[in-house]
């Protein structure tokens, strides 16, 4: 495990938006694995900056986002498919087809979307933030390590603090749809990224803590190619 420490949120976008660069200009028909919340907005408008100025080729590019809200349609505005077409696909070169978010709506078969990533060849960098309880993708404290796409209920922790995000905390969905631990292990290369003093504990456990269902994120202690961007403050315990 890398852990590469930066002065602030700024710099956490900058370095990390520089990494998948690389990769996409390494390979131009990359298959990315992608966050939304918070922290992956730096790091988006980088990549939208770099698009801008460089005219960085997104054309071949694939991607699979972790999760999104169970009950809510793509077209809704708090929805991770919104989130992702607002915050970076619509101003890159990107195929909208080569773009897939779960379905929020349709999840009857939700291992079909491991089967669709298997499709296209597996993830080769997959994108991570993390929760203040650990939590990466939406599987919660006590989520087995081997799990696959499910439907999964949110921890209250997790509905606590997403509820910035909505107008009330009723609003905010009780269950989502999201890629397991094991669809993440099974990235080539995962890339996990945190910004804040209420992510220094996760992060203290995810470096230093014991390999535990209790902190999902620790499960990366196992992969062979990860790599850690965080400011300061996430870093304040580790
Ligand atoms: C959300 C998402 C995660 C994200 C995490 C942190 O609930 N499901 O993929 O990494 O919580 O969010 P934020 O970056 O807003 O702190």
């Amino acid at each position: 495990m890398k852990v590469i420490k930066v002065l602030n949120n700024k710099e956490v976008g900058k370095m990390t938006a520089e990494l998948i660069l690389e990769n996409i200009h390494s390979n131009p028909s990359i298959v990315l694995g992608l966050a939304t919340g918070s922290t992956p907005e730096s790091t988006y408008e980088y990549l939208i900056g770099d698009f801008k100025k460089n005219k960085t080729d997104w054309s071949k590019v694939r991607t699979f986002n972790l999760d999104e809200y169970v009950g809510l349609e793509p077209t809704h505005k708090k929805s991770y498919r919104y989130f992702m077409d607002e915050k970076l696909f619509k101003s890159v070169n990107i195929n909208i087809k080569n773009t897939h978010v779960p379905n929020g709506i349709n999840n009857t078969d939700p291992e079909a979307y491991d089967k669709l990533i298997a499709e296209n060849g597996g993830i080769d960098l997959q994108l991570l933030g993390i929760g203040t309880n650990g939590h990466i993708g939406f599987n919660e404290p006590g989520t087995s390590f081997e799990s696959l796409t499910s439907v999964v209920d949110l921890a209250q922790e997790t509905i606590d603090v997403n509820s910035r995000f909505f107008a009330s905390i009723d609003e905010v969905p009780k269950q989502a749809i999201s890629m397991g631990l094991q669809s993440i292990m099974n990235a080539k290369k995962v890339v996990l990224i945190a910004i804040g003093k209420n992510k220094a504990e996760a992060i203290k456990q995810l470096v230093n803590g014991n390999i535990s269902i209790n902190w999902p994120c620790t499960v990366l202690q196992k992969h062979k190619d990860v790599t850690i961007i965080v400011d300061e403050e996430a870093a304040s315990l580790i």
